[in-house]
């Protein structure tokens, strides 16, 4: 029999992970013929909670979800896994910046770091969605040298996802018919929603909406989408997150499609002059369960001001959380 594949999930109790486990178990990050094994990681309190999530995913019987371990200890749930989603963390209420959960949820990442560069994998795959999720993952990063440093990346697939939606929508076009969108920098509000090189139905996306509409409307709207759902919902995005997450992981694992990329932050190796090291995000193809950053786009003077916005940002945040950057 296939072993199963162990993924382990942090804050398995929250809003993102009740839609986003059962679509694990489901098969739809690793595909529809390989066993998945469910680490599933809270903090004490919330462990009546999650033996009801546990209880929800016995009930689907899924047939490839192998078992299902719950536990408030970070070693039982990190010994040993295939990729951990690091999702545990506070999210931000209304009027906040996800900076504004640096100090808190920057604690999280350095004591559960080290805790993964005693217990785990060196070659597991690694997605941080908590926020600030980019300097959360870099903090993760610093902590747990022995993981190898190109697999610890950050969730930008849902703002990703929402620049294609609202390309889609202004162009009166598919989103299946929109490629190449890039996402640049931050998971912030300096991200860099970039539709230069996008095409719709093989046409290049600038030459079917205005310069003014992307730079004025396209950016901000998905920069701020974040805050908006919160506005709306009261509470942070979740489903559309936990998409996200599957997305990232899935094609991480399988692979993009042929002529196509997506965004994921991940270590940056000095392209586009970016800080090696500073987790960013850029356009990357994925293949046999590598990425590869796409380094040779041509970038305009107005993209690359807001490129190097972003980067400050994160080097800002980086000396803000300096006192947890040692292992
Ligand atoms: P939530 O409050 O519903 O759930 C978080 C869970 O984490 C809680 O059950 C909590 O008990 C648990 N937790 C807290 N500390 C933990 C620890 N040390 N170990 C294990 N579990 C711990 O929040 P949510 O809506 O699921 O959001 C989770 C995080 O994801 C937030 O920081 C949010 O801002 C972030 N987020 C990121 C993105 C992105 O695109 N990167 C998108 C949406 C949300
Ligand atoms: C999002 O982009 O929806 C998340 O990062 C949650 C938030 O705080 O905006």
């Amino acid at each position: 029999m296939t072993q199963p594949k162990r993924v382990a999930v942090t804050g398995a109790a929250g809003q993102i992970c009740y839609s986003m486990l059962f679509r694990i178990a489901a098969g739809e990050i690793y595909g529809p013929d390989q066993p998945v094994s469910l680490h599933l990681l809270e903090i004490t309190p919330a462990l009546g909670l999650l033996e009801a999530v546990k209880m929800e995913l016995d009930d689907c019987a899924f047939p490839l979800l192998h078992d299902v371990v719950c536990t408030d200890d970070p070693t039982v749930a990190l010994t040993k896994v295939d990729c951990v989603l690091f999702v545990g963390a506070k999210p931000r209420g209304p009027g906040m910046e996800r900076s504004d959960l640096i100090t808190d949820n920057g604690k999280i990442f350095s004591s559960l770091g080290k805790i993964l560069n005693e217990v785990g994998n060196p070659d597991c795959k690694v997605c941080v969605v908590g926020n600030p999720a980019n300097t959360n993952a870099y903090i993760l990063k610093a902590n747990a040298p022995n993981i190898n440093p190109r697999n610890i990346t950050a969730l930008t697939r849902l703002d990703h996802n929402r620049a294609i939606s609202q390309l889609a929508s202004k162009a009166g076009a598919k989103v299946s018919e929109i490629n190449q969108m890039v996402i640049w920098g931050n998971h912030s509000t300096t991200q860099v929603p970039d539709i230069s090189y996008a095409t719709i139905n093989g046409k290049a996306a600038s030459d079917l909406v205005s310069e003014e509409w992307a730079q004025n409307e396209f950016i901000p709207t998905v920069a701020k989408r974040g805050a908006a759902v919160i506005d709306a919902r009261g509470s942070s995005s979740a489903a559309s997150a936990a998409n996200g997450v599957i997305d990232h992981m899935a094609t991480w694992i399988q692979g993009t499609p042929d002529g196509d990329w997506v965004s994921m932050a991940v270590p940056s190796d000095g392209s586009y002059g970016i800080d090696e090291g500073l987790i960013y995000s850029f356009p990357v193809q994925c293949k046999d369960g590598e990425y590869t950053i796409i380094n040779d786009l041509d970038v305009s003077d107005f993209i690359k001001e807001k490129m190097m916005a972003s980067q400050q940002e994160l080097r800002d945040e980086r000396d803000t959380v300096a006192s947890l950057l040692s292992a």
